[in-house]
């Protein structure tokens, strides 16, 4: 067994220790009234030309930069972050999205459709470049997203939708306490420098911060939504374990690092905070243990170095 799979059994036996955990997860949605879904298995997905676009839909979301590489900048797949193929609850699952759109954005100011609510994916969690509206990768994922909605109302908030809206911490969430988290649960897998690992050509874990990771601009490096995706999914295979205080402090941990630039960086990091992250959601344009975060970060088109993320 190579060592990094080895080290992935031994974390997975540690699984039943977060049962626990996860029981309570499952008290508190009880109170969640939002209606239930259960997406198609794959086995029911019929062997006709409409399948095989969901097929080759569900392949760019499990293995993005093989199948869409005109549009991706890092080594990310969009199943990193919407876990089992976009399926699982609380990982901002396909079929609960699908449903829900067209939608305002408060981002960007204006209804979106689905399209473009995936070339922002493309943009900012990819940090690569969006394809046209009617380009064959955004009907593959779309044909996929569609598929998982099989049957499912529309305009309905889905239970496990999105990601966890975690209540604010108690303490403000912090560096020091952050990294010791991440020491103990997440450096095994992604790294002590955070930059994921690989497995020969392919990635294992993937980067959460450093020049493979998302962007300045990906809704990943505000520090809500990472907490709240952390506390319900990772460390994987324990997922419910770590505390709410302890998913805000490694969420601050890992966004306290440089990323690739934001996109829509204008002039400056300072000009670029007040325009697009004035909240104390994002660290961008903020300065942590003496470096302002984004300033190490090239213009977007240059390539942030593995030293500047250090
Ligand atoms: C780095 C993590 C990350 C990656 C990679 C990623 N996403 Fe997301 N995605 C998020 C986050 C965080 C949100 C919600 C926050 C937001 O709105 O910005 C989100 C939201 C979405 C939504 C809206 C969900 C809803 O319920 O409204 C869709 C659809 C989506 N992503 C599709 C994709 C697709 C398709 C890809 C691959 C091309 C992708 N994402 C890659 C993190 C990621
Ligand atoms: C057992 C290995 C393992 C551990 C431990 C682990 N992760 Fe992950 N993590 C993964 C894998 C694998 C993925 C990608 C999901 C997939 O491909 O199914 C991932 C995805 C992520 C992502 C979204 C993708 C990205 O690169 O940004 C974040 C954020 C993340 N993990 C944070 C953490 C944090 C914080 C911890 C510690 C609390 C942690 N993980 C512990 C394996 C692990």
């Amino acid at each position: 067994m190579n060592p990094i799979r080895h080290r992935f059994a031994r974390l997975l036996l540690l699984a039943a220790v977060g049962a626990g955990a996860l029981m309570s997860t499952a008290t508190a949605a009880a109170a969640d009234a939002r209606p239930a879904f259960t997406p198609p298995s794959a086995a029911s997905l019929p062997d006709t030309e409409f399948g095989k676009i969901v097929r080759q839909g569900e392949q760019i979301f499990l293995h993005t930069p093989q199948n869409a590489s005109k549009f991706v900048g890092n080594d990310l797949n969009c199943a990193s972050c919407h876990l089992d193929a976009g399926r699982r609850p609380d990982s901002a699952p396909m079929w609960a999205a699908y449903v829900l759109y067209p939608a305002y954005r408060a981002k960007n100011g204006h209804v979106n459709t689905l399209a473009e609510r995936l070339q922002g994916c493309f943009r900012f969690s990819m940090n690569g470049k969006p394809p046209a509206a009617d380009d064959p990768v955004l009907t593959a994922l779309q044909t996929y997203m569609f598929w998982l909605a099989s049957k499912a109302p529309t305009g309905v908030a889905l239970k496990g939708q999105g990601y966890l809206k975690l209540p604010a911490p108690a303490q403000k969430a912090d560096y020091v306490r952050g990294s010791e988290v991440y020491a103990q649960y997440c450096a095994v897998c992604h790294g002590a420098e955070g930059k994921g690992q690989k497995n020969g050509e392919h990635w294992v874990f993937p980067a959460l911060w450093g020049p493979d990771s998302f962007n300045w601009g990906a809704g990943m490096h505000q520090i809500g939504n990472a907490a709240g995706f952390i506390k319900a999914n990772m460390p994987l295979g324990q997922a419910g374990m770590l505390s709410d205080q302890e998913a805000w402090d490694v969420a601050y941990f890992m966004n306290a690092y440089e990323r690739p630039q934001d996109p829509r960086y204008t002039e400056s990091v300072a000009k670029t905070r007040a325009k697009y992250h004035d909240s104390d959601d994002s660290l961008y344009g903020i300065e942590v243990n003496g470096h302002l975060l984004g300033s190490d970060s090239p213009a977007p088109g240059g390539k942030l170095t593995q030293a500047a993320a250090r």
